[in-house]
């Protein structure tokens, strides 16, 4: 398991799924954690549990970010990690979509997200004993291969995967210790697949089978990649894209 005694790390979107399991592995692996969320009862309660410090957050409000990171630089000193985490979806396609609607897609999952990076690489530069850092950015495998239903997430995930190599060459050529990196998962257990807007009532059941590992991915086993990720175990690896998709992408369409 990776070593991050010492380190300090915000988790977005911590309330459940992906997130929760981060909080869970990070705290285990011995970093400090702040993990944030819309969703003040859910992400209070994982928090608790873990112990974890809680902030309410809207990713997509873009002058709460600073002091979230300050929050976590008042109490902790630095800031270590960033994963980028929190999302939702749409269930609207090219015809049906709505200006309003594909703004706050992008809104939390590009822009929350650009923001973030913003604001912990501003802190992770002041980082005593110099620059250092990792963050985990999460995409989707829908910004592999699209979804018809959801132009606005797909499209969405597209853009962090650039917006993430991006910022991995800016910190590399800056000569900052700050690596960005993306998590890719694929059908991943989380009630993003049963109480997201538009999503039908057999989607898990149905996704499940497009794996060839022919299940859904735990949560925790998506916390691994993020854990390995934001260590110091792979220090070269940065601007990569890692995915957890049970072989989803490697498997030819016809089989
Ligand atoms: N579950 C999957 O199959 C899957 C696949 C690919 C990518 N993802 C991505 O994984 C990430 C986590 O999703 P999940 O599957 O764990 O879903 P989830 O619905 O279980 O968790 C998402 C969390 O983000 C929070 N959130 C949503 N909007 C927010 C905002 N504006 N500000 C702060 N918090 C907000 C929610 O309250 C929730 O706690 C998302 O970025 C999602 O797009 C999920």
């Amino acid at each position: 398991m990776p070593d991050l005694k010492g380190k300090v790390a915000i988790v977005t979107g911590c309330a459940s799924g992906i997130g929760a399991a981060t909080v869970r592995r990070l705290r285990a692996d011995g970093a400090e954690v702040l993990g944030t969320d819309m969703n003040a009862d859910g992400g209070a309660a994982l928090c608790a549990e873990t112990g974890a410090v809680f902030a309410q957050q809207d990713v997509a409000d873009i002058a709460l970010w600073t002091a979230i990171v300050a929050q976590a630089v008042e109490r902790w000193g630095r800031l270590d990690i960033l994963v980028n985490n929190a999302g939702t979806v749409s269930a609207l396609s090219i015809e049906d979509v709505t200006d309003d609607a594909w703004d706050r897609i992008f809104d939390i999952n590009v822009k929350g997200t650009m923001a973030g990076c913003r604001a912990a690489i501003a802190a992770m530069k002041a980082n005593p004993g110099g620059s250092k850092g990792a963050i985990v950015n999460i995409a989707s495998t829908t910004a592999m291969a699209a979804l018809p239903t959801d132009v606005a997430y797909s499209s969405s995930k597209g853009a962090v995967r650039v917006l993430t190599r991006s910022v991995a060459v800016h910190c590399a050529k800056e000569g900052y210790n700050i690596r960005c990196n993306t998590v890719i998962p694929g059908a991943t257990d989380t009630g993003i697949l049963t109480h997201a807007e538009g999503v039908t009532p057999g989607l898990k059941a149905a996704v499940a089978k497009t794996s060839p590992l022919n299940r859904l991915a735990d949560p925790a086993e998506t916390a691994a990649a993020i854990a390995f990720l934001v260590s110091d175990e792979c220090p070269y690896m940065t601007g990569a894209e890692m995915l957890v998709d049970g072989g989803m992408m490697a498997i030819h369409p016809g089989f």
